[in-house]
């Protein structure tokens, strides 16, 4: 890490924190962040030359993992003809009328650059079109920095939000009534409250920033039913589990039916683009067809245009969910034993290829739950997986994914993933894990979860490996196929 720590002492003099995005900078967990220089299907390569599994997959950006062949190519050639001419693209057109293919409650969508902005734009959206200003946001719910999302519950409860960060202003804020996950009677006394002021309730139909924690059958009922009867738009922030958790969204195989959907992560592809896209009725209201003012110099350039097109074509083309699910429940079944083996509280909440660990022995179904669980022994394994060549996320409340990059033939359209709540009750906890990404081709060297959490490690085959010289080591395409097993 001797690399890694030059490098972020040299940031910390140029960028803020030395990182340009705050959780890359470890602040959960300690130590110095992991510098990294290279990246290949689930793994990657540090500038010290460890390697790593990557299960941070960039927040989520990389469903395809890294450097995936297809993407990169039709990337290199897309910017041999130009970056961007801020014009109209035959690429843009085919992006657009895909997604809203592939999502049936899209019938129109406007391209953007950041999930940030395709929440934003949808909340103005949503505002100008009912005509109300307030809006309903659910705590552990992150949906990007802009100030109407900075906010957080007062300190007695109070249901109108404060800023979360300075520099938001008071006055914003409370327009935001930011309400607990998975607490259909709060939502319901926050209508009852705001009678005809709610112009949209925006979620995470899977949350993915508080950890995962996935959504109660009574709570997306209450969100469908309180919405509809209120006349409040619903905006589903799917810039995580869009494209993630099956081809389009993954609102509709959990009952709902958004006004607007947002896009961002999976569909780039690695590159920035984000999308937000919903009825005609309403995407017909956005300038220039329309007076809601929305617009971006960089919307729509080609290198994310081609990398979005690309990505799509591969998942399209391979159906990637059901193995990622395979992958996911070996992960979590790996993650369990675990705690079987140390006696340590620890609870895994998964989704398809979302998953988090807590380090608790209650259930978590919401914020509250998930800040409650033991954060130092998170700390402590993260830096423990870290020493054994895994890296995951630096904070029990962010998600870890898993990439998929798999070749299997045979499409399928409905979830693969099943919901805890599908079968009525939580899955058994099992013994039996052992190796997190078996039949890698690199045995134990990869991925093996360390057995003994409070003996502390001294092994570090990252470390090892550095010394061992093994720069080359990023798998070749044997081993990667061997991987998509
Ligand atoms: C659900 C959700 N919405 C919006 C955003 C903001 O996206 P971006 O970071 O691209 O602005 C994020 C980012 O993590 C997210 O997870």
């Amino acid at each position: 890490m001797i690399a890694s720590r030059a490098l972020y002492e040299r940031a910390c003099r140029a960028i803020p924190g030395g990182v340009n995005s705050p959780v890359r900078s470890l602040r959960v967990v300690g130590g110095t962040p992991v510098a990294f220089m290279e990246g290949k299907g689930a793994y990657l390569r540090s500038i010290d030359g460890a390697e790593y599994v990557d299960f941070v997959m960039a927040w989520g950006a990389l469903i395809l993992g890294h450097a995936h062949e297809r993407v990169q190519e039709a990337v290199c050639s897309g910017l041999r003809k130009g970056t961007h001419y801020g014009a109209l693209t035959l690429g843009e057109v085919e992006l657009a009328e895909k997604l809203c293919e592939a999502i049936p409650s899209m019938e129109m969508v406007r391209l953007v650059n950041s999930g940030t902005e395709a929440t934003m734009s949808a909340v103005r959206l949503a505002r100008a079109y009912t005509g109300r200003d307030m809006i309903v946001k659910f705590e552990g719910c992150y949906h990007g920095h802009a100030d109407s999302f900075l906010v957080r519950r007062g300190a007695d409860g109070d249901i109108y939000g404060v800023p979360s960060s300075p520099g938001v202003p008071k006055s914003i804020s409370t327009f935001t009534v930011v309400v607990p996950y998975n607490d259909p009677l709060a939502l319901r006394r926050a209508f009852e409250t705001n009678k005809g002021k709610v112009a949209a309730v925006i979620m995470e139909p899977v949350a993915g920033n508080m950890g995962v924690v996935p959504p109660e059958r009574d709570f997306l009922e209450e969100v469908a039913n309180l919405t509809a009867a209120e006349g409040a738009l619903l905006i589903c922030d799917e810039v995580i589990t869009g494209f993630r958790l099956e081809f389009g969204s993954c609102s509709r195989s959990l009952g709902l039916e958004p006004d607007l959907v947002c896009l961002g992560k999976s569909v780039g592809g690695g590159l920035p683009l984000a999308a937000y896209g919903g009825k005609r009725e309403i995407m017909g209201t956005v300038a220039p067809s329309g007076e809601v003012y929305q617009a971006g110099t960089s919307a729509g350039n080609n290198a994310s245009v081609t990398a979005a097109l690309a990505t799509l074509e591969v998942l399209s083309d391979t159906d990637p969910y059901p193995r990622l699910e395979r992958l996911g429940a070996m992960l979590e079944k790996g993650l369990c034993g675990l705690a079987s083996e140390t006696g340590l509280p620890l609870a895994v909440n998964r989704v398809g290829s979302m998953l988090s660990l807590f380090f608790t022995e209650n259930v978590v179904k919401d914020l509250a739950g998930a800040q409650a669980s033991r954060h130092d022994l998170y700390a402590r394994f993260f830096h423990m997986m870290l020493q054994n060549g895994i890296y995951i996320p630096p904070s029990p409340l962010e998600a870890w994914f898993i990439s998929g990059d798999v070749c299997v033939a045979a499409k399928r359209r409905s979830a693969p993933w099943p919901l805890p709540w599908k079968d009525g009750r939580r899955r058994e906890v099992r013994v039996d894990h052992g190796s997190l990404c078996s039949g890698c081709g690199k045995g134990s060297r990869h991925g093996t979860i360390p057995g003994n959490l409070s003996a502390g490690s001294g092994d570090n085959p990252a470390g090892r490996r550095e010394q061992e010289g093994h720069r080359d080591n990023l798998p070749q395409k044997k081993e990667e196929r061997s991987l998509r097993g």
